[in-house]
């Protein structure tokens, strides 16, 4: 039997942040040998809410240079961008028609998202986590690994599934292969800096609220020593009363590589002036080797659309496979 496939994306709409880097990318980085891995930038999703397309095309670059640079390993996964594939929004299409509305208006990221939005709602918006279904499913992904947010809209993926191959296919051949979530627990939810109750997020207005990937030292530093925590001393996790002692305390575990119990027991009694200068030296030698690989791979455009060219030929065979085959169950005509 050969390797399960893996699929996932992220978004290329600002910087990359700890929460995508340790909810995401280091868990695909972590697992991809043992896997066939299709990461792709999302450049599709991103035009869900207003976009400047004067730097879509280089934030896109950006992320699948990030890709790299976080380890993704070329022997194993293929990196390409959603948009160069046209089965992606073909398949999305054919989705939509059997998708009941219902299911998208009552999705916690469209109500959250559509809030945000005021009076300017896309169609798109809603319509985003069948796009996403469909990136999922072109390529029969077995597993999906994501942060904790994104769980809805796999389990929406997989009513799809149910749904196409229950109205349209056999049930000894079905047309659709249903996938499952990965979900890590440590780090699948990072909270933001300033408030340990929210996720920490792209669309944060507050620059103050995550660490960016990119960020240098000297910001890493001064975010984390601005960053909200509580008059309490001696740290601990898992108190319900103390989320930003518990988020601080998991970045620190996370970017350390430290088991829970070590930090647990390394920070008991210390207090927060002894603990914020050792989370930002930690976090600055976690992110400094990725952001030389990351100069590197952006200082070698032609590298890296050769890397995304190879990721393309390698996918798109595979999206065309699966889309025929849902078009065929569902009774188009062939081209001719
Ligand atoms: P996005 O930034 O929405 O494109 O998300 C890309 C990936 O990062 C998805 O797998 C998300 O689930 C994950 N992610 C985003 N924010 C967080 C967070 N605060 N904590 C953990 N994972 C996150
Ligand atoms: N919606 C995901 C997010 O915001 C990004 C995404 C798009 C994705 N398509 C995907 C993730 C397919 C996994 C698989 O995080």
């Amino acid at each position: 039997m050969g390797k399960q496939r893996i699929l996932s994306g992220v978004q290329p709409t600002g910087n990359l942040h700890l929460g995508n880097y340790l909810g995401a990318i280091r868990n695909w980085v972590e697992n991809q040998h043992q896997y066939e891995n299709y990461f792709c930038v999302v450049d599709l999703h991103a035009i869900t809410v207003p976009h400047n397309p004067a730097t879509l095309a280089s934030d896109s670059y950006t992320i699948a240079a990030l890709y790299l640079a976080c380890g993704i390993d070329l022997d194993c996964s293929n990196i390409f961008i959603q948009s160069h594939i046209s089965a992606h929004s073909e398949l999305t299409w054919l989705l939509n028609c059997i998708t009941p509305i219902n299911w998208l208006q009552g999705m916690i990221q469209f109500k959250e998202k559509a809030l945000k939005q005021g009076e300017n709602v896309g169609t798109g918006l809603l319509d985003y986590p069948v796009l996403m279904a469909a990136d999922i499913l072109l390529y029969d992904a077995d597993k999906v690994p994501v942060g904790e947010d994104q769980k809805q809209h796999i389990e929406l993926t997989r009513d799809l599934v149910i749904r196409l191959n229950d109205q349209f296919g056999d049930p000894e051949n079905p047309v659709l292969k249903m996938p499952d979530p990965l979900i890590r627990t440590d780090g699948a939810r990072i909270m933001s800096l300033t408030d340990g109750t929210k996720k920490m997020s792209k669309s944060d207005p507050s620059e103050m609220s995550r660490i960016n990937l990119l960020d240098s030292p000297d910001v890493i530093t001064k975010k984390i020593k601005k960053c909200k925590t509580d008059p309490v001393r001696g740290l601990e996790f898992d108190n319900p009363d103390r989320p930003e002692c518990n988020n601080l305390l998991t970045l620190y575990m996370l970017l350390s590589g430290k088991d829970k119990a070590t930090v647990a027991d390394e920070c008991a009694d210390m207090g927060w002036g002894q603990f914020k200068p050792l989370l930002a030296e930690t976090a600055v030698e976690a992110l400094t080797p990725i952001q030389t690989k990351y100069k590197e791979v952006m200082d070698d455009k032609e590298y890296l659309e050769s890397v995304l060219r190879r990721g393309r030929e390698n996918a798109e065979p595979i999206a065309q496979a699966t889309l025929a085959r849902v078009k065929d169950a569902m009774g188009f005509s062939k081209p001719l």
